[in-house]
């Protein structure tokens, strides 16, 4: 088996953490802003199906697991330098940065609901998975009341 040499190792490494690093801030802000409307679709998509008096399980199923990949992806989102400054339109909040306990625990509990959101619709029990979707969105709303500037659009 080839092993890496540490030199090459610690480059590699070096590269790996640089990267968020040499994306411009409006690139980081463009991913971020997609992967949160994806998130809005997905969501979108199960509270219409759990409006529906047949429910399609299968619709909530793949939208859940979306949920719950973004959820994962989410924590890489907000590196350092990503908030608001001229010339980058963000509705993140420079508190995310100043507090960021607060906020990692905001995502952490996202991550937390949106993996039991997942484990619930695989089972496939409309009751079971209305509960859960109220319980989701609410991680969406707390940290929305708290680190996202209200809509002015
Ligand atoms: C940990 C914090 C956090 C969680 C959890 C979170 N969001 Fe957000 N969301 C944000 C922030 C911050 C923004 C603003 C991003 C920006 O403008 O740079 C945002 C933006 C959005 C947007 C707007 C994208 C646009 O068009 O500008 C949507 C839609 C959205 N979130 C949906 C959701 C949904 C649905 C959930 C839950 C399933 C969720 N979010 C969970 C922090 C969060």
């Amino acid at each position: 088996m080839r092993t890496l040499r540490p030199r090459a190792l610690v480059a590699a490494l070096a590269a790996l953490v640089a990267a968020p690093l040499i994306a411009a801030p409006a690139d980081i802000v463009a991913t971020r802003v997609a992967g949160f409307r994806e998130v809005g679709a997905a969501f979108k998509n199960i509270n219409d199906e759990l409006k529906s008096s047949t429910p399609q399980v299968y619709v909530i199923q793949i939208s859940a697991r979306q949920i719950r990949d973004y959820a994962r992806q989410q924590q890489g989102w907000f590196p350092a330098g990503s908030g608001p400054k001229p010339g980058v339109k963000t509705a993140a909040k420079p508190e995310i940065w100043s507090q960021a306990a607060t906020f990692k625990k905001a995502q952490d509990g996202f991550t937390a609901q949106a993996n039991a959101f997942a484990t619930v619709a695989a089972t496939g029990d409309a009751a079971k998975i209305r509960v859960a979707a109220k319980t989701l969105g609410q991680s969406c709303a707390t940290c929305h009341r708290s680190f996202r500037v209200e809509e002015r659009r």
